[in-house]
């Protein structure tokens, strides 16, 4: 298990040409990422998850994206940018939806829901570029806040989500809740302390 700080000196130092969808992977499988040294980052706001950006380079953001029970994101994709996620803390459920079709004059979209998985502590994914549009949920029924760790390559602001309901897509701005630990929103906020997971103890 490493602190978060070797965590991302040490994705800083793959180079560029080496920054591949299976390299990546790799390394969040291999570099678990202790919670403890999350503390910083960690702020849950029961109206929305939050992005906490921990460390940008001009090849990759570091984002840890915290869940109470329940929430979830929208359905979205990441406009052919490369997503990986590993979780930190608790776990989370991950639906992957095909695109049937798609009007952009008119925002219309179809989509129909494909694979599902629950990533946990021990099985860091990537973002599917054949299939990449997907929601990240972590359900009341797993009982737990969740912290996950997203690598996007390149750095990026907006993405596409989609409703099902209304058949639309569009657009969105991301924006971070903080930023190396400061607090960019005023969404109400509590910062957190989480302890590992006594499974994750017996495994140091
Ligand atoms: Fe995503």
């Amino acid at each position: 298990m490493v602190p978060i700080k070797e965590f991302a000196d040490g994705l800083a130092s793959i180079p560029e040409k080496q920054f591949t969808d299976q390299a990546v992977l790799d390394y969040l499988r291999w570099n678990r990422v202790d919670v403890l040294s999350l503390a910083s980052y960690l702020y849950f706001s029961g109206e929305h998850y939050t992005r906490n950006l921990i460390h940008r380079t001009p090849l990759f953001e570091l984002i840890a994206i915290c869940w109470e029970t329940g929430q979830r994101s929208a359905i979205h994709n990441h406009r052919d940018q490369r997503c990986w996620m590993a979780v930190a803390y608790g776990k989370v459920q991950v639906q992957n939806f095909r695109l049937v079709r798609k009007n952009a004059a008119t925002g219309f979209c179809e989509l129909e829901s494909s694979t599902h998985f629950v990533i946990d502590l021990d099985s860091p994914q990537e973002v599917d570029p054949a299939e990449p549009i997907h929601q990240v949920v972590n359900p009341h029924s797993f009982g737990s806040r969740a912290v996950t760790l997203h690598v996007y390559s390149r750095p990026f602001d907006t993405c596409e989500i989609y409703d099902l309901k209304t058949e639309h897509y569009e657009d969105v701005k991301l924006v971070n809740t903080t930023e190396y630990g400061v607090v960019k929103t005023a969404m109400k906020l509590e910062k957190v302390t989480l302890l590992p997971a006594p499974d994750t103890v017996h495994r140091l």
